[in-house]
């Protein structure tokens, strides 16, 4: 079955439904999701959003610190306009009645997280900031934009210009091929690809996967950010624990009672999240239990209503004052490259938000900024794409060769534990290569032929082809910085901060 339209959207998190509600008055709209708009990492959100709105707080301060939290190995004009121009949208945003968080005077109450100089985050229904924020754009989007959930996008289509031109889906109907003048990936990330992770088993990757087949440059892979804070139960992450608990007061401690962080970094528990990650996930090796400190905290379960419901169902006591967390997969700074208007190096394949790497946040991502990241680069690629307009096109189909053989794959679980394993926040080149040789070819994963195979064969093949990415990107990059340490290149080598690890046309490029 074909479906057209002007602009089809794959994904359906903040940067997507951002651009929608502004093409929505150009275009006809279509969305695509894998799972529902309700399933995404910005709707579970807890955090909030980053934004200058105080007079003690500046966009040069934000900007520094987004800039020391990722190791200095940005985009810096990119980092500029998220800061500068996010601001501006959220305080339009705060103008137009998104229900922020306020005192009773009416200011935003601003919140308080890692790596941060000064209270800038905003939140909404305390840790309910992506739900509220999506249930808001949710509101405004009309229903002229068309939503298509639980249908997974496997195979973008190129023209014989190479451009692309559309995206062939798997769903419950079939297989349905969606074709369009602007295709936007806004799949979010890969955290799923670890057995503990804060995110929702979906985000496996898939736009990265698609647009690597597609021949699109990929880049800055090895950058997976480890969050310290997942609630940690029968052996197992059940959701995160927002770095606004310690904000508002919460430590790390041991089981008996001894504070973690205490010496290892001037901001001590508000420390950046590779320091946090790094410093728990040593403990956990030595076999020693890590907890959050809460005792402190008045009125938590109003200040943190979703957290106490997560630790509730899990059944932590909070009355005991401590919850147990343990470190995982949280957000990939890397992804499809894309400049500031979502531009990929295919024509009319746009990224944005978590699938894209525009190099705002380096090697390691601050926190708050990625909701930040969804409405501003959202906003330019809809402007942007509002001047192109929809011209005529070839709607001539390339054909691709593909192989006859299918790579080897792990199960879901095997390839999830050695992930976390062997490409986990600490690495070292020997388990490195040991996983690379067992892990497919880059060039099988290129031509694989993926008829016939079904959705869950098709989410594993795209796990694989992210994993082994990411595992490549590890062994290059010959250093420690931001998000992971390499224990075999433990300090940071001021040649790499500039150096992007890229994959185009599906070759490995430094
Ligand atoms: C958190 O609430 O700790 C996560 C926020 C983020 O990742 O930006």
């Amino acid at each position: 079955m074909d479906v057209k339209t002007d602009v089809l959207i794959i994904g359906s998190g903040i940067a997507a439904l951002q651009a929608a509600l502004l093409l929505e008055e150009h275009y006809q709209i279509q969305i695509v999701t894998k799972s529902s708009v309700y399933m995404s990492s910005s709707y579970r959100a807890q955090g909030g959003i980053a934004a200058v709105t105080s007079k003690e707080d500046h966009i040069k301060h934000h900007i520094a610190d987004t800039l020391k939290a990722g190791e200095y190995h940005h985009e810096k004009r990119n980092v500029e306009t998220l800061i500068e121009d996010g601001t501006k949208i959220m305080q339009n945003y705060l103008k137009t009645g998104l229900p922020i968080d306020r005192h009773l005077d009416g200011k935003p109450v601003l919140g308080l997280e890692g790596a941060h100089s000064h209270h800038r985050i905003l939140h909404a229904g305390g840790d309910r900031t992506g739900q509220i924020f999506i249930d808001y754009l949710l509101h405004k989007l009309s229903p002229k934009t068309k939503v298509n959930s639980y249908e997974m996008a496997y195979e973008l289509l190129l023209n014989t210009d190479g451009d692309c031109i559309g995206v062939l889906t798997k769903g419950e109907k079939g297989i349905k091929r969606y074709l369009a003048h602007h295709v936007i990936l806004a799949t979010g990330g890969a955290g799923a690809l670890y057995s503990s992770t804060s995110n929702y088993p979906n985000n496996t990757g898939d736009g990265i996967a698609l647009a690597f087949r597609a021949g699109a440059a990929i880049s800055d892979m090895e950058f997976m950010q480890f969050h310290p804070s997942l609630l940690w139960c029968e052996n197992k992450a059940k959701g995160l624990i927002s770095e606004a608990v310690r904000g508002a007061g919460g430590t790390f401690v041991d089981a008996q009672c001894k504070p973690i962080m205490k010496g290892l970094h001037p901001q001590g528990d508000l420390a950046p999240r590779h320091i946090t990650a790094h410093a728990l996930f040593t403990k956990r090796a030595a076999g020693e239990e890590t907890f959050i400190d809460i005792a402190t905290i008045q009125n938590f379960d109003a200040k943190f209503p979703a957290i106490a419901q997560l630790c509730y169902d899990n059944q932590v006591h909070l009355q005991d004052g401590l919850i147990p967390v343990a470190p995982g997969s949280h957000f990939l700074m890397g992804g499809v490259i894309a400049d500031d208007n979502g531009r990929t190096t295919i024509p009319n394949l746009y990224a944005v938000g978590e699938v894209a790497c525009t190099g705002v946040h380096g090697a390691n991502r601050l926190a708050s900024n990625s909701l930040l990241e969804g409405i501003t680069f959202g906003q330019k690629m809809a402007y942007f794409i509002i001047q192109q307009g929809c011209h005529q096109k070839n709607f001539f189909l390339d054909q691709p060769q593909y192989a006859d053989k299918k790579p080897p794959l792990f199960s879901k679980q095997q390839l999830q534990q050695r992930m976390m394993q062997f490409v986990g926040i600490v690495r070292n080149i020997d388990d490195l290569q040991y996983f690379v040789q067992q892990l497919p070819s880059l060039q099988s994963l290129l031509h694989t032929n993926l008829e016939g195979m079904e959705q869950a064969e098709l989410e594993l093949f795209m796990m694989h082809v992210v994993a082994t990415l990411m595992t490549h990107a590890a062994i290059i990059r010959t250093e420690t910085r931001g998000a992971h340490i390499r224990t075999d290149k433990s300090e940071m080598d001021a040649q790499w901060a500039s150096r992007w690890i890229i994959f185009s046309q599906g070759q490995l490029k430094v």
